[in-house]
């Protein structure tokens, strides 16, 4: 009888969390979700070495012609979907380019890209910023920002652009055009000129503008752009979600810079916090032009192992976000043992390109341990390809990054991006970068 009060009490929460409580608050989730290490139980994750048929991969060459795209395809069927392969030709226009922005110490320019290959089409707004007076084509970062290019800085020249946004009192999707008072709000998320100081140019571009980010935000966005019946296209099991369709954008913001000459598009390092670090790590995954690969706290749907038992689970995530994976992905809601792939072979496919996992210490809805441990797990990969992956096998403490090509860090604090994990970050570009 009490057992039978628990569950019921449990699905009421879990019903009443699923409407009223926002996704993002974590300490409200936490009651139902377990935190506990203790109770983590045993898994078994797949081997990323072990191909389907069981033949074992020995070397590089059957890594990339057999097991690597094999792995991809389960990745595209059953967890992010199957995204369209880039246009044929990338349609852009010029802003102007400011040479004098942040008191003349890089050159500020904002690039329209029609993601559907249309002038006046879906577009996206690049932001980028160059170092001034670099000789020679400098790295970059790119990532996705949550609420607009003008939050990452005060810089008054950024554009405020309009974004489709989900009202949730009239059930209805508005267009909005951010408030002045939200310039520079994620400053501290995009410390600028520290970056640019390093050489390194920065180019950053909103979620909203490839696709808004709410469950029926795909009718406003690239997915609908892209499919011949718009909003009334019904998705096959196997069809692109959100965070493969932000994904995608970010390939085409990289087509972009390639056409630039002060920017090397070779050193390119994606970044991506949370969501968008799980963007940022399929985006990495499914296109090898980025060379170097960051997930900044992104948990489960990224870095985090899914089979671990800890913080968010997939039946969570796919309840709270239905938009962001494929429809396929809802089949493992029950029974997690039964997905085809998990985190580490998705740090895998980044191989033998440098990739960082970063996590916080206060942040277990992303489980940190479970970032930890899919970097560890992908090492193997690493190591075939001539590799040095992490180096250490054990968790490391807190603020004391780890790795070779595989880098890792959890620091003190909660789910954000701070400059202690910036200055891993440049540190990490650096010696690959700038050997
Ligand atoms: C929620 C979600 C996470 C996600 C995070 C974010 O907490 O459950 O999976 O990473 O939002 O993007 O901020």
């Amino acid at each position: 009888m009490k057992r039978l009060f628990q569950i019921s009490t449990a699905l009421v929460l879990a019903t009443l969390m699923s409407t009223t409580i926002l996704p993002e608050d974590a300490e409200a989730q936490s009651a139902l979700y377990n935190y506990d290490e203790s109770k983590v139980g045993p898994y078994t994750l797949p081997d990323p070495l072990v191909c389907a048929d069981g033949t074992k991969i020995a070397d590089a060459k059957a890594w990339r012609e057999k097991r690597r795209p094999e792995i991809l395809e389960l990745f595209r069927t059953h967890v992010y979907g199957r995204s369209p392969a880039k246009l044929g030709k990338l349609v852009h226009e010029l802003g102007a380019a400011d040479s004098k922005a942040l008191d003349g110490k890089a050159t500020r320019q904002e690039i329209r890209i029609f993601l559907d290959g249309k002038k006046g089409g879906h577009c996206m707004t690049l932001l980028l910023y160059v170092p001034n007076g670099a000789k020679q084509p400098v790295p970059a970062f790119l990532g996705m920002n949550f609420e607009g290019n003008h939050t990452i800085d005060n810089d008054p020249g950024i554009t405020i652009t309009e974004q489709w946004t989900w009202d949730a009192k009239e059930k209805t999707s508005k267009l909005v055009k951010p408030n002045e008072a939200t310039r520079g709000k994620s400053i501290g998320r995009w410390p600028l000129e520290v970056i640019l100081a390093r050489g390194y140019a920065v180019a950053t571009v909103t979620r909203a503008d490839v696709e808004p980010d709410y469950a029926a935000g795909w009718k406003h966005g690239l997915r609908a752009a892209l499919s011949k019946v718009g909003a009334n296209t019904q998705w096959k099991a196997d069809d692109w979600g959100a965070v493969a369709a932000w994904g995608w954008g970010l390939s085409r913001a990289l087509d972009y810079l390639e056409t630039r000459g002060d920017v090397d598009a070779k050193r390119v390092a994606l970044i991506g916090h949370s969501r968008l670090g799980k963007a940022s790590l399929w985006a990495g995954a499914e296109d090898e032009r980025f060379a170097m690969v960051i997930s900044n706290n992104s948990g489960e749907g990224g870095a985090a192992l899914a089979r671990r038992n800890f913080g968010e689970t997939v039946e969570r995530i796919n309840t709270s976000f239905p938009h962001w994976f494929c429809t396929n992905f809802k089949k493992y809601n029950q029974d997690v043992s039964a997905l085809p792939v998990d985190a580490h072979e998705l740090i895998s496919l980044i191989a033998p390109r440098p990739v960082y996992v970063a996590s916080a210490e206060e942040d277990k809805w992303a489980d940190p341990k479970g970032e930890f441990l899919s970097a560890k797990h992908a090492e193997p990969v690493y190591q075939l390809l001539g590799k040095k992956g992490l180096g250490t096998s054990d968790w490391p403490p807190v603020n004391t990054p780890v790795g070779e090509t595989i880098g890792y860090h959890v620091r003190t604090g909660k789910h954000d991006v701070t400059d202690y994990d910036w200055a891993c970050y440049l540190g990490f570009a650096d010696r690959h970068f700038k050997k």
